[in-house]
């Protein structure tokens, strides 16, 4: 958990490192203490006194500066932490950590850090891309530092690019996925995950839908992912960042859902099914806005049944694959999730109560029972999304795969 842990957070020369800011501000209201660490260079961008206003800690520029007589800046800030992360991350600074260069307060302290160092490599594209950039982020990997991909986008020098910093809330997203302990129980799987919800087009400007938020799907999808599995993410539209790393496809009615899902499962290994599928679509969707009609009050559309997705995969999986579903219920929760996981023909139904307002659709928190094929029940405390997709994980790699 990405909580009450000394952190270190070190910050070195990059027209990024304003984001360096939110990203502080963040890892504190997660409840963190965190330390800032500068590059010299960093110190031009931005002045040690706004991160330290912040950190409300000392902010650590120079291995020269002694603070008391009885302590080494590197050491002490190196033995202080439970977690280091370096962002930005110059081209610079990963080169002198993939050599083992302690030549300023940065690099030394990081030579000297025993705990988990998380890296956000930030350049230009053509720096990113020289194969000595190259070769020094393949050491940082040999030696057991994380890695986050850097963002494609507009480039502070004017074009388009892979190189920019991610954004603070995804760092700290990634962040959370990669201090989760999951073992690599689902090394060589294929898995596909659904999420959000479906839009059933009415004509072209309206559409029935849900109001899934997709934050369960993706944070499965994450875990999955750190789980060492390949993912397969099938989606329809959210407001949430997009995890990187894996195949996204993008999915708008449950009828597109369908084919994706079917043409990806012959090969996989499982499927998890967290999306908020509509139940109806109409019947015909206009070609044109549909017009009101000023003599008539009342308007009606016919729906027809959509496929149920989860159930023809159960139809048709085979005895080395896994369809686990999701049941929202208000009522009579773990009867009528249990009543669905056999006719839907899953392994393991994820059964949420929906009558609660402090958990499920949009919220970040959730509880919610497991049930498996064979009877067992697992019920979870009320935890984030993410604590609950690493429980099930974990479940589907002990008692399912
Ligand atoms: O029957 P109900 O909609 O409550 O079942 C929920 C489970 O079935 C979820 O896993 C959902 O993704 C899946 N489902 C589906 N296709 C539908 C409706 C629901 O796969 N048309």
């Amino acid at each position: 958990m990405l909580t009450n842990k000394k952190i270190t957070l070190y910050v070195s020369g990059s027209i990024a490192v304003y984001k360096s800011l939110s990203l502080l501000r963040l890892l504190i209201k997660k409840g963190n203490q965190v330390t800032v660490v500068m590059t010299k260079a960093a110190t031009e961008f931005v002045t040690p006194l706004t991160f330290m206003t912040l950190s409300k800690q000392t902010v650590y520029t120079d291995e020269f500066k002694v603070e008391s007589a009885s302590d080494v800046n590197h050491i002490k800030i190196a033995d202080e932490t439970d977690l280091a992360i370096v962002a930005p991350a110059t081209a610079d600074l990963i080169a002198k950590m993939a050599n083992g260069i302690a030549d300023d307060i940065a690099s030394s302290a990081l030579l000297a850090t025993t705990a988990p160092i998380y890296v956000v490599p930030t350049m230009n594209t053509h720096m990113l891309e020289n194969p000595a950039t190259k070769r020094n982020i393949r050491t940082l990997r040999e030696d057991g530092i994380q890695l986050m991909d850097s963002a494609t986008g507009f480039l502070a020098e004017g074009y388009e690019g892979k190189g920019r910093m991610p954004e603070p809330v995804d760092i700290v997203s990634w962040l959370e996925v990669m201090e989760l302990s999951v073992t690599k129980q689902l090394q060589g799987k294929k898995i596909i995950v659904t999420a959000g919800g479906t839009k059933e087009r009415i004509d072209p400007v309206r559409y029935l839908s849900n109001d899934s938020s997709g934050k369960m799907g993706y944070a499965i999808a994450r875990v999955a992912q750190r789980a060492g599995a390949e993912v397969i993410l099938m989606t329809g539209k959210t407001s949430l960042s997009r995890p990187t790393g894996m195949k996204i496809i993008d999915i708008e009615s449950a009828a597109e859902l369908f084919n994706a899902v079917k043409d990806a499962f012959t090969d996989a290994d499982g499927l998890i099914m967290a999306a908020a599928v509509a139940d109806f679509r109409p019947l015909t969707t206009a070609k044109q806005k549909i017009k009101k009609n000023d003599d008539n009050d009342l308007m009606n559309i016919s729906l027809t049944k959509n496929p149920d997705i989860v159930a023809e995969i159960g139809k048709i999986k085979r005895s080395n694959q896994f369809v686990v579903g999701f049941a929202a219920e208000t009522n009579d929760l773990l009867e009528n999730a249990t009543k669905k996981m056999l006719k839907k023909h899953l392994d393991l139904i994820v059964a949420n109560d929906v009558a609660n307002i402090n958990i499920g659709f949009n919220s970040d928190d959730n509880q919610v029972t497991f049930i498996f094929k064979n009877g067992q029940q697992i019920q979870t405390p009320i935890e984030s999304k993410l604590a609950i997709a690493t429980e099930l994980i974990n479940v589907i790699g002990e008692q399912i795969i």
